[in-house]
């Protein structure tokens, strides 16, 4: 593997640059979450709308203190277990945190990457880095350096390309900043995962929670028109949909289709979600007019690619 430049990360990041990274979920477009001349041009390069806050990404939970005015044991518990990992808690903010990460929400969010790159950047840049995903607002997220490449090109400073991403989906986001804990994304760390390590339910998404809006709205959306097609009427779907259309199943291709792209999914949701990112994309750019994804199984464990999915076909 070719030297990964970290001291001209570092620099980068300390004259206010953008720098993406790897993480175990997506890369990210990170700047000084300190600076913020910095995380205003990480809005405009990524075409986002100011009212959408970042996550900060930290070195270790030692941290926290830096950006967070209480810490609750409930996220005392959930870092010690799942950090460096998937996973964004919401946190009230210290007085020293501007709107300008926060989106003007009186909470920050907060995440510790277990990747071997980020978390060297982390420690080398010695201070908290703003990061969402490596892509245009709106779009899929990058899961290789050459994603990032083709969204981004010459609008970021560097690309460290760490390969491609272990986990595929971003992490999950919990807000604990209202008394019991609120799933707000769904990731590879799941709900009964998270009420396993606090002995406590999740409490249902309500009008007072955070507005996440990356949450809420379409997102992470191809280009062509995306359709979820329920199992049940997967084969007649295909019978009358035109042919030219992309396809991601969970099944082979059957010798009497004729479909433009057909890409196979693996019917592991942990192998699924990792290639997901990755085949929408191939799918997107194959030329056809049209994508159809084979709706995966109910179940817990699919909770997260589920999400992505509805969102990548609201658009
Ligand atoms: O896996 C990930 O989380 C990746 C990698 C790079 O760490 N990052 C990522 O960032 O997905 P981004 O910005 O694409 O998505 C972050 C989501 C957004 O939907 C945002 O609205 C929500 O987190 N969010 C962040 N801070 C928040 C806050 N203080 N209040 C409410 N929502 C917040
Ligand atoms: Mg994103």
């Amino acid at each position: 593997m070719t030297r990964i430049p970290l001291h001209e990360a570092v620099a980068i990041l300390k004259r206010g640059g953008l720098v993406a990274f790897p993480t175990e979920t997506v890369y990210g477009l990170g700047a000084d979450a300190s600076n913020p001349a910095a995380v205003a041009r990480l809005y405009k390069v990524k075409g986002r709308p100011k009212g959408h806050p970042v996550i900060v990404h930290l070195a270790d939970a030692g941290q926290l203190v830096r950006w967070a005015r209480e810490i609750p044991e409930s996220a005392t518990q959930l870092a010690a277990r799942f950090w460096p990992g998937p996973l964004t808690l919401l946190l009230k903010r210290a007085p020293a945190v501007g709107d300008y990460l926060t989106g003007g929400e009186d909470t920050i969010g907060l995440r510790v990457p277990n990747h071997s790159i980020a978390l060297e950047l982390l420690r080398q840049f010695g201070a908290g880095i703003a990061a969402p995903s490596a892509n245009k607002f709106g779009r899929i997220s990058p899961t290789t350096a050459e994603h990032v490449r083709n969204d981004l090109g010459d609008e970021v400073d560097l690309i460290l390309d760490g390969g491609p991403c272990e986990i595929g989906i971003e992490s999950t986001i919990v807000d604990l900043s209202r008394g019991r804990p609120v799933l707000l994304r769904p990731g590879r760390i799941g709900a009964e995962e998270i009420e396993a390590t606090l002995r406590v339910e999740t409490g249902p998404r309500d009008r007072n929670a955070p507005r996440a809006p990356g949450t809420l709205e379409s997102h992470y959306a191809p280009r062509h028109p995306l359709r979820l097609i329920p199992s049940v009427q997967w084969d007649e779907v295909l019978r009358t949909a035109p042919l030219a259309r992309g396809v991601l199943s969970l099944r082979p291709r059957p010798a009497s289709d004729a479909s433009a792209m057909w890409v196979e999914a693996p019917s592991d949701p942990v192998r699924y979600a990792r290639g997901l990112y990755a085949n929408l994309r191939t799918l997107d750019e194959s030329g056809c007019d049209e994508i159809l994804v084979e709706e995966p199984p109910a179940g817990a464990e699919w909770a997260a690619v589920r999400d992505r999915l509805a969102r990548a076909c609201s658009a």
